[in-house]
C-alpha cells in the first residue's frame, strides 16, 4: 500500500509543477501568477477541490506523445468565495502556453456542466495561446463545445472571465459570451487576429497592447468591463463582484444586514446646479443615495456619458443606470445605449432591481451616429428596459427630453415608480429649439426677433420645463425633495420586493442586435 500511496504522491507533485520549474519562473518573471496561485488567492482558504488533475492529452502527432503534462494545461474544480460555491478553471500558461487541446477543453466543459447542474457561478481565468496547434480540428471542436455551453449558461448562472495573459483567435469568443470581462494591464490582451496578420492584411503597424490591451478594450471597444493594475487586484475584484450577485437565476442576491437610521440626505439638495446647462457628477448623487462606499462601477472608462454599476441600498443589491452630465451633457449615443442595455439585461437575468437616475438632453445628433445606427443601438436600451421584469425605479434629477425620456425607464415602458426632483424638466425638447419651431412665423415677423424668441422660450419653459405636467398625468408618481430620495427608494424597493411580472409566452424576443 505504501508504494501505491507513493505513486499517487509523485503524480500529485508532478501535476503541481505544470510545465515545470523553469516555465513557472518565467511566468513569475513576467509578473504573472501561475494558474494554481491564482486559484489559491481567488477561493476561500483551503476550499479548492480539484477535478481532473491527472488528465493528459491524447495527441501523437509532432512527437507530442513524449510531451505529457498532468492536467494538460488547465486547472479545474470548485471551491468557495465568501462561503458560496463557485466553479473555476484556470489555464496554465506553463503547459504548451495554456493552449486548448481536446482534453483541456473537456475539463473546462466538465466544470461548466457541473456549474449549470448545480446552479453556481463559473469563473474562467484565461491565459492561453489559443488552439493547441498540434491538435488541429479537435481543438477547434473543443472551443465550440465551450462556446455552446457559454450560451446555454447565459442568464442561468453568472459567468465571469478574467484575462490574465494572451487571449487570441477564437479563444476570445468564450469570454465575450460571459457576463463580465476583466483584464490585467500590461500583461493581457485579446484579439481575433494579432498584429502580424493585421500588418499583412491591412498594412497597419500596431503593437499587441495597442491592438488588444486592457486599456484599448476598456476605452475604445468596450470589450472589457474592468481593468486592473495587477493580478491580485483583479482576483480580489472577482470576489467582490460575486457578492452583488445571486448564485443563479432562481435566487436573489445576498442581502447584507442593515440598520435603519435617519435616511435624509440634505447634501443632495445642492448637487444639481441652478443653471440647466451646468454639469455635475452624477456619481455624487449615486454615492449620496446608496449605502456608504457600496458602488461598484462597471465599464467605467467606456461611454462615460452613462454610468452603470452595482450598489447596495439598505443592504439590498441593486443595479444603477445613470446619465452622466459631466460627459457630453449625459446625452444618449450608440456606445452608452449598448453599455447600459447589456447591464440592464444582466440585472434582469439575475433578479437585481434597477435604479435609474435620469438627466438626459436627448439622443446625440450627427451623421456619425445616424450612419452607425443610433436607431438600432438606441433601441437596444429601450428594448432592455421594456423587457426587464425586476423592480425598476427612476429618479429624474433634471432633464428628461424627447425619446430619451421614454427610453430611460419611463413609466410607459414598465417602470414601477417614477420620481422627479422639483427642478426636473420633462418635455419633447429644449425651450429654444421648441420655440424656434412652433413660433417660427411669429418670431420671423417680429421687429425684435431676439426678444420675441426669448419671450416664446420663457413661455415654453413656464409651461413644460418642470415635472408637473408629467405628474398631472401620473407619469411621475411623486415630485420629491432631493434629500428624501434615499428614504423613498428604500421604502419603494421594499414595497416591490415580491413583484411578480410575467412576459407574454414566446420562444424568445428579437432584440435589435
Ligand atoms: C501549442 C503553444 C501555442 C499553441 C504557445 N505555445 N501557443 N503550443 N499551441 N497555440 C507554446 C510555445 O510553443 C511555447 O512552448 C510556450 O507555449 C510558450 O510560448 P512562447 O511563444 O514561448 O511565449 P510568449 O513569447 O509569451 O508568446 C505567447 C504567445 C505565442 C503570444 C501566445 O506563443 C503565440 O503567438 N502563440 C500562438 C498563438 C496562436 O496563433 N494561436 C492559435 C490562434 S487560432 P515551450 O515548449 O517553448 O514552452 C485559434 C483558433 C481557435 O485559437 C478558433 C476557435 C473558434
Amino acid at each position: 500500500m505504501k508504494s501505491k500511496v507513493k505513486i499517487l504522491e509523485e503524480k500529485i507533485s508532478e501535476a503541481m509543477l505544470g510545465g515545470g520549474v523553469k516555465r513557472i519562473e518565467s511566468q513569475h518573471k513576467k509578473g504573472k501568477l501561475t494558474a494554481r496561485e491564482r486559484i489559491h488567492f481567488l477561493l476561500d482558504e483551503g476550499s479548492f477541490e480539484e477535478i481532473g488533475m491527472l488528465v493528459t492529452h491524447r495527441s501523437t502527432d509532432f512527437g507530442m506523445e513524449k510531451e505529457i503534462y498532468l492536467g494538460d494545461g488547465v486547472v479545474t474544480g470548485f471551491g468557495r468565495v465568501n462561503g458560496r460555491l463557485v466553479y473555476v478553471f484556470a489555464q496554465d500558461f506553463t503547459v504548451f502556453g495554456g493552449s486548448l487541446s481536446e482534453t483541456h477543453a473537456q475539463k473546462i466543459v466538465r466544470v461548466m456542466d457541473l456549474a449549470m447542474q448545480n446552479g453556481a457561478p463559473i469563473i474562467g481565468l484565461n491565459d492561453s495561446g489559443g488552439a493547441r496547434i498540434q491538435e488541429g480540428v479537435v481543438s477547434l471542436g473543443g472551443y465550440a463545445d465551450i462556446f455552446y455551453r457559454n450560451v446555454m449558461a447565459s442568464g442561468v448562472i453568472p459567468q465571469l472571465s478574467a484575462i490574465m495573459g494572451p487571449c487570441a483567435g477564437g479563444a476570445v469568443y468564450s469570454p465575450a459570451m460571459t457576463d463580465f470581462i476583466m483584464m490585467v494591464e500590461g500583461s493581457s490582451y485579446m484579439f481575433v487576429t494579432g498584429p502580424n496578420v493585421v500588418k499583412t492584411v491591412t498594412h497597419e503597424e500596431v503593437t499587441s497592447e495597442e491592438l488588444g490591451g486592457a486599456m484599448t478594450h476598456a476605452t475604445k471597444s468596450g470589450v472589457t468591463h474592468f481593468t486592473h493594475v495587477n493580478e491580485m487586484e483583479c482576483i480580489l475584484h472577482i470576489r467582490k463582484m460575486l457578492s452583488y450577485m445571486p448564485q443563479n437565476c432562481e435566487e436573489e442576491a445576498p442581502m447584507l444586514s442593515y440598520e435603519a437610521s435617519n435616511e435624509k440626505r440634505p447634501k443632495l439638495n445642492n448637487i444639481v446646479p441652478d443653471h440647466p446647462n451646468q454639469p455635475y457628477d452624477i456619481r455624487d448623487v449615486i454615492n449620496e443615495v446608496i449605502d456608504t462606499e457600496s458602488f461598484l462601477e462597471v465599464h467605467k472608462d467606456f461611454a462615460e456619458n452613462i454610468v452603470v454599476g452595482f450598489a447596495r441600498l439598505a443592504g439590498r443589491s441593486i443595479g444603477v443606470v445613470a446619465n452622466q452630465p459631466v460627459h457630453l451633457a449625459g446625452v444618449l449615443d450608440i456606445n452608452s445605449s449598448t453599455k447600459a442595455a447589456r447591464f440592464v439585461r444582466f440585472c434582469d437575468c439575475f433578479n437585481i432591481p434597477l435604479l435609474v437616475f435620469e438627466d438626459v438632453p436627448g439622443f446625440l445628433p450627427g451623421t456619425d451616429q445616424e450612419w452607425n445606427a443610433i436607431i438600432t443601438n438606441g433601441a437596444k436600451l429601450l428594448y432592455a428596459f421594456s423587457e426587464a421584469t425586476v423592480p425598476r425605479i427612476t429618479v429624474i434629477t433634471r432633464k428628461a427630453y424627447g425619446g430619451a425620456y421614454d427610453v430611460m425607464n419611463s413609466k410607459h415602458i414598465g417602470a414601477d415608480m417614477n420620481y422627479a426632483w422639483p427642478g426636473a424638466e420633462i418635455a419633447v425638447m429644449g425651450a429654444k429649439g421648441a420655440a424656434e419651431i412652433i413660433f417660427k412665423k411669429e418670431i420671423s415677423e417680429a421687429s425684435d426677433k431676439e426678444k420675441a424668441l426669448k419671450e416664446k422660450e420663457d413661455e415654453y419653459n413656464t409651461l413644460f420645463a418642470n415635472p408637473y405636467k408629467a405628474a398631472e398625468r401620473g407619469y411621475i408618481d411623486e415630485v420629491i425633495l432631493p434629500e428624501d430620495t434615499r428614504r423613498k427608494l428604500i421604502s419603494s424597493f421594499k414595497m416591490l420586493e415580491n413583484k411578480a411580472t410575467k412576459l407574454p409566452r414566446k420562444k424568445h424576443g428579437n432584440i435589435p442586435l
